[in-house]
This record gives structure tokens, C-alpha cells and sequence, in this order.
């Protein structure tokens, strides 16, 4: 669309298929998706799509460059069925890519599985046209690599139309009605497609009114958005709201076990698949954070999921019933109480209990998407239940889209935890499940309708890497960066990228550390202001009700959650982890104030103290921020990107180093008031 930045498909990424000959071979609505993208790159490019002849011959005229082919069109040219000599199954979404003599082959067994193949082609630009290369079979590690968008129908009088969105209002809704240009929602399709992504939620988690009638007298909406999307392989999911029934004119009671809202459920749902054949499902958040739920009726999670999953069954759909159940009302006197706790508590006990097809949504942190949490304990506690691992892609608690914060990194971090030590599975892999059919990963979108998509034109990356690490959850973030700058920037950079790769590595890499030094020490988490979550504020939800506390005091700083003499919560993690958390002198530096309460003077695994460590980081942290700044503003005149581009992030780099100067002092000031220790350097402490 006009004004759009077109992300990491600007046309030029197209270049290499588009001045080729290619063959496609198939049927279906994403084959001819397929075919469109080839054609028009054709177009554009010079090159051409050869067409097969009826009875599935291939037209005259010279062999193609490029075969994208389903197997079940055969019969196929001959390159292909060497390719796939000796291939059993190549999966519902997987293909096959090979170089062989001279010809670029991508074969799949199902129409997405060659939508993938293409965008893999696309990636990889004239490389795929060089030397020969061997067959390589791509398939993702889990069949649901899905975004949620808390999106609201009308501007929420707080939270604005996104919540917690940094991007602009809604891709899907303006002036409380559906967008009547939809074509932003394909080319949004386009690029999750582009890079992975199969499912989308599309409006927010915290369901009001308006958006609560999504599923009945507007689901309308719902299905345009998801004409939309479909071409791209993407189902739409809906939040609900568990009160539906009551809310929308059903019975007057949402009581799971009662007979007749069983009943409405299973006839809404299935009006809802008469209009949207291929829905996805629901996602839930019950009694939470004032959200309707079962406990209204005494009911348990277990009782509310089934009730949903139970309508949706016969469809093939799924409820996303997200843990993120905790005490939003506790008493901030009362030590006891530990919302790390909260979800293992709730649900752990309720394994083994839930459908088939339920999903319940872990978020990764016991907490709430901090720059630095241990995993879940939830994600290696509940065997017999799927789990779907939840991220936050915008950056609520990580610089709001105005601070570069590379995620890749931390979410790699997360993806390769291994709950039982080095022996046991990974956490990609327990979301995943055993044959791909696990509740797999699912994130909070950072796009909205700004014309960078993402607010912050370097938080595209972010938007790009949960993809990739969703289908490919070993990937290197580096190397994920480095995809996202070529197809984004390599194009428009007529010099080349010798200057930006490098400097954009320099800024973005180390990002996420770099938001970490400046920000909440030692794992504490929060010091954020309340509400809006921006910015500094040590003290701002000490004396709250939302079990977010860092108990820091003249002594010392940092929540007890030893079995010991703690809230207990290292017992959720299974050995080695119960232990090495459990353990001051064992426990990760970069978590010790999320599992321990100790003095100022403690000496942490590196040598320095938890007082000189936190004076130390804030500096560093504050100054690679001026560096990156003056990386970017390097740049400027070199024509390695669009000045409009350019300036935009130089305005928000200026107020990034602002605000972790702020950060900073604040951090600094804060603790050395409280302490009393001086910095050991004798930097200005304000
Ligand atoms: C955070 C966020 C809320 C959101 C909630 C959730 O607490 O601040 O805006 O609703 O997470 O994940 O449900």
C-alpha cells in the first residue's frame, strides 16, 4: 500500500525470481498465491511463469530456472523427481529445496508448504541460482507460530485502541468500525507469511463490550479480516469473553457446567464456522486482572477451557486459554504471597485435565515479560497438557518501540532453557510437542497502522526473528538479523551494505543487554512507572497491590523466593534448576535479585558487588546507548538508507539516551541514597 514501508518484501527482494524463467505446479488457493507472487515479480522483472499445458505437461520453450511444484502434480519434470528421489513425507508445511543442474527446485506436499518455499527463495536471492546444492528438507519445529494482537474495535479511554501498543492504532479497525481498505491486513499477511507466521489473534486478550460481540452480531468483521489473511496461509483467532453468554443475550449465567451455556456455545461456534470455515479458535483470559472466569461459579480452569473447547471440537478449533491467573489485589505487606507462584499454583494441579484441544498460554516469565525472568516452572509441569509459550513482541517492558531492543537473543535464551538440566528437552521443544503438535509459540504483535508498521523501523526485527524462531527455534539471532537486513535494506542501498550490516549489528546485537544494564537490576524486574510502564520509577509499585516488589531498604534488595526461608518459589523447578536457584552462591548473577534478598556488599559470581555492580551497569549501560547513537548518526549522508528512515530512528535514538540517562540516575540515585555506599570509581551520582 501507497506511504507503506514494505518491511523485509520490498519489491527488489523479488528481483532474483522475477527476472527468471519459473515453472509453477500445482492447485489451490495458496498455490495461486504462489503463482501471483512469481508473476508479478515477472512482471516487474522481465522474467517469465511458464504455464503447464493441460494434462499436466510442461508448455514449450526453454527450461525453467526455477520449479516450485506440489508432488501430487506430477507428473513432474525429471529434474524434480530426482530431487525427491529417496523422500518419504515432507510435512503439511515443509518443503524441499535443491539446486540441480542448473535448475532451482522447491517441492512440498501441501500448498503452504510451497508458499514457505518461495519466501525461502526470496530469502535467499541470487544465491539461489548459483552452485549446486543438495536437498534440504525445511519444516517448522511446531505447527502454531501464532501473533496475538490486543487490539481493541474502539479507542480504550486508557489503554488507547492497541493496547499496549507503540505502533499506531489498529491495522484492522478505525473509528470503532472495520477498516475499509483492508489491503494493509494482506500485506501484513504477507510479511508473517514471509516469515513464518500461520495464525493470528486478532483483537485483545482484555475483551470489552464492543469487541465482546466480535463473535456474534460483528463477526463480519472477523471474516474479512480473515478473507484477508487467508491467502497467506494465516487462521484468525478471536478473544472472548468467558461473560459471553451473559453478555451477548445468551442465558444469564456463564457457569461451564450448566446445560444451556453449553449450548450457546456450541451454536455460536458453529455460526461462527458457517461464515469462516478455517477459524482457529478462541483465546481466553479468565479471572485475570478483572477478566471474567469459572471462579465466579466455583468452577475450575480446567471446567471453563473444556466448556469452549468442547464447541469448538467438532471444527477442528482450539482454545488458547492463557495461565496468566494472579493475585492483581494482594496486600504489598503480606510477604507470603508471591505472584511468581501464581500460575504454577493455579494450574499444575489441573494436568492431565484439560481437552485435546486446549492450549494453555504460558507466558515464558513467571512475572510479566520483564527484560530478565527465569523461564516458567509452568513449562515443564504439565506433561499431559499441550502448553504454548507466550512472548511479547511489543515492547511493553522493553522501551515501548522508542529504544532499540533487539529480542531475538533473550526469546533464543528462553527457547533453549533445558528445565531438567542438560539431558532433558529444551523448552522449543516442549512447546513444540514430540510430533510438531504441541501448543507451539504464540506473541504479542508490535505492529499497528504506523507507516514503519512497528513504530520504531528497527523493531521490525523483532516482528521478523518471532517468526523465524518460531519455525526454527535453534536459529542464531545474528544470523535471523542478518536475513532481516538483507531482504529489508539491501535492496535500496545501492552502495551496498558494507556500512549498515555492520552498524546495525553494532546497535542491535547487544540491545537487549545493553535495555538490561540500564534498566531493573539483577533481575528485580519493574521500577517501572505504573500504568503506562515508561520509564524510570524504583518505587513506583513498591506500595501497590500488583505483587510486583523489589523490598529494597538500607541493607539490601531483592524478593526471597528460596524454600529456605522464601516465598518458596524455587520448589515449582525441577532439579537441577530447584537447586541452583535455591542456591545464593549458585544462582545466576543476572537472576539473584529475582531469587534472593541480600546485602549491598553481597559479591556476585563476578567479583564485584551487587552495590558496585549496579552503579557499574548503569553507566555502561547509558553510555553504549550514546555509542549506538552516534553509530547511527554516522550514517547520515552515506546513502546506505533512506534519509526518511533515518530520521526517524535518529529521533528515537535521541530519546532513547535520554531516557536511560534518566534510567540511570534514577537507578543510581535510588540506591545510593538507600545504601549509603559510594561508587568505588567516584562517578557523579546526582
Ligand atoms: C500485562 C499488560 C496488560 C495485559 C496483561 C496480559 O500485565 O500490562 O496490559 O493485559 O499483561 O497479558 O493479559
Amino acid at each position: 500500500p501507497d506511504g507503506v514501508h514494505p518491511a523485509w518484501l520490498p519489491p527488489e527482494a523479488f528481483r532474483a525470481i522475477g527476472s527468471r524463467r519459473t515453472l509453477v505446479r500445482g492447485d489451490g488457493p495458496l498455490v495461486d498465491t504462489v503463482r501471483d507472487e512469481v508473476t508479478l515479480a515477472c512482471v516487474r522483472y522481465g522474467g517469465r511463469v511458464r504455464h503447464p499445458l493441460p494434462g499436466g505437461r510442461d508448455g514449450p520453450g526453454p527450461p525453467p530456472d526455477l520449479v516450485l511444484a506440489l508432488r501430487s502434480a506430477g507428473p513432474l519434470p525429471a529434474v524434480a523427481e530426482t530431487v525427491l528421489a529417496g523422500f518419504g513425507a515432507i510435512g503439511d508445511e515443509g518443503f524441499v529445496v535443491a539446486r540441480h543442474d542448473g535448475v532451482t527446485v522447491v517441492l512440498a506436499d501441501e500448498p503452504a508448504g510451497l508458499l514457505y518455499g518461495l519466501f525461502h527463495v526470496v530469502r535467499l536471492g541470487e544465491r539461489a541460482f548459483g552452485a549446486a546444492v543438495p536437498a534440504e528438507h525445511h519444516r517448522p519445529a511446531t505447527r502454531r507460530r501464532m501473533l496475538d494482537h490486543w487490539d481493541n474495535v474502539d479507542v480504550h479511554p486508557v489503554m488507547g485502541q492497541v493496547e499496549r501498543g507503540y505502533a499506531g492504532g489498529s491495522l484492522f479497525w478505525r473509528d470503532g468500525v472495520l477498516r475499509e481498505d483492508l489491503s494493509r491486513v494482506r500485506a501484513y499477511g504477507r510479511l508473517l507469511a514471509a516469515c513464518g507466521v500461520n495464525a493470528v489473534a486478532v483483537n485483545n486478550v482484555n475483551v470489552h463490550a464492543t469487541e465482546a460481540s466480535l463473535l456474534t452480531d460483528r463477526l463480519g468483521d472477523v471474516a474479512a479480516i480473515a478473507a484477508e489473511l487467508r491467502p497467506y496461509g494465516i487462521r484468525v483467532h478471536l478473544s472472548v469473553r468467558f461473560s459471553s453468554p451473559v453478555v451477548l443475550g445468551g442465558p444469564p449465567t456463564a457457569d461451564p457446567l450448566d446445560e444451556d451455556v453449553r449450548k450457546w456455545w456450541a451454536a455460536v461456534t458453529e455460526r461462527v464456522y458457517a461464515r469462516i470455515p478455517d477459524f482457529g479458535g478462541y483465546v481466553v483470559k479468565a479471572d485475570s486482572e478483572g477478566q471474567p472466569g469459572p471462579f465466579t461459579y466455583g468452577r475450575s480452569h480446567a471446567d471453563g477451557a473444556n466448556a469452549l473447547a468442547d464447541a469448538l471440537e467438532p471444527f477442528g478449533g482450539v482454545v488458547h486459554w492463557r495461565a496468566f491467573v494472579y493475585d492483581h489485589r494482594q496486600d504489598w505487606r503480606d510477604r507470603a504471597t508471591d505472584r511468581a507462584r501464581a500460575a504454577h499454583d493455579h494450574f499444575v494441579p489441573l494436568d492431565g485435565l484439560f481437552r485435546g484441544n486446549v492450549i494453555l498460554q504460558v507466558k515464558h516469565g513467571p512475572m510479566d515479560f520483564q527484560v530478565r525472568e527465569p523461564v516458567s516452572p509452568v513449562v515443564a509441569a504439565m506433561p499431559a497438557t499441550r502448553l504454548a509459550v507466550e512472548l511479547q513482541v511489543t515492547q511493553e517492558y522493553t522501551g515501548q518501540q522508542r529504544h532499540v531492543c533487539y529480542l531475538a537473543p533473550m526469546w533464543s535464551d528462553v527457547l533453549g532453557f533445558r528445565p531438567w538440566g542438560p539431558a532433558g528437552p529444551a523448552v522449543a521443544r516442549l512447546a513444540a510437542g514430540a510430533a510438531g503438535d504441541g501448543g507451539g509459540l504464540v506473541a504479542v504483535s508490535n505492529a499497528g497502522d504506523d507507516p514503519y508498521w512497528t513504530g520504531h523501523p528497527l523493531a521490525q526485527a523483532n516482528l521478523y526473528a518471532f517468526g523465524r524462531l518460531a519455525w526454527a527455534p535453534g536459529a542464531d539471532p545474528a544470523t535471523i538479523l542478518d536475513e532481516w537486513i538483507d531482504l529489508t535494506f539491501a535492496p535500496s542501498a545501492p552502495g551496498g551494505l558494507e556500512r549498515l550490516r555492520p552498524t546495525l549489528h553494532a546497535i542491535m546485537d547487544d540491545s537487549w543487554r545493553t535495555y538490561e544494564r540500564y534498566t531493573a537490576p539483577l533481575g528485580v524486574g519493574f521500577m517501572v512507572r505504573p500504568g503506562h510502564h515508561y520509564g524510570p520509577d524504583v518505587d513506583g509499585y513498591e506500595y501497590t497491590p500488583w505483587g510486583t516488589y523489589h523490598f529494597a531498604d538500607r541493607d539490601g534488595v531483592g524478593v526471597d523466593r528460596t524454600r529456605a526461608t522464601g516465598t518458596g518459589f524455587t520448589g515449582q523447578y525441577p532439579p537441577p534448576w530447584s537447586e541452583v536457584y535455591e542456591r545464593l552462591e549458585r544462582c545466576p548473577d543476572e537472576l539473584l535479585l529475582f531469587f534472593h534478598h541480600v546485602p549491598y556488599g553481597h559479591v556476585l559470581r563476578n567479583g564485584s558487588t551487587v552495590i558496585q555492580h549496579i552503579y557499574d551497569t548503569h553507566f555502561a549501560g547509558a553510555e553504549q546507548v550514546a555509542e549506538a547513537r552516534s553509530l547511527w548518526e554516522r550514517l547520515a549522508g552515506t546513502g546506505s538508507v533512506d534519509p526518511a528512515l533515518h530520521a526517524r530512528v535518529k529521533a528515537l535514538i535521541d530519546e532513547q539516551l535520554r531516557c536511560a540517562e534518566e534510567w540511570r540516575d534514577q537507578i543510581n540515585a535510588y540506591f545510593f541514597r538507600k545504601s549509603g555506599v559510594p561508587d568505588a570509581h567516584g562517578r557523579r551520582i546526582p
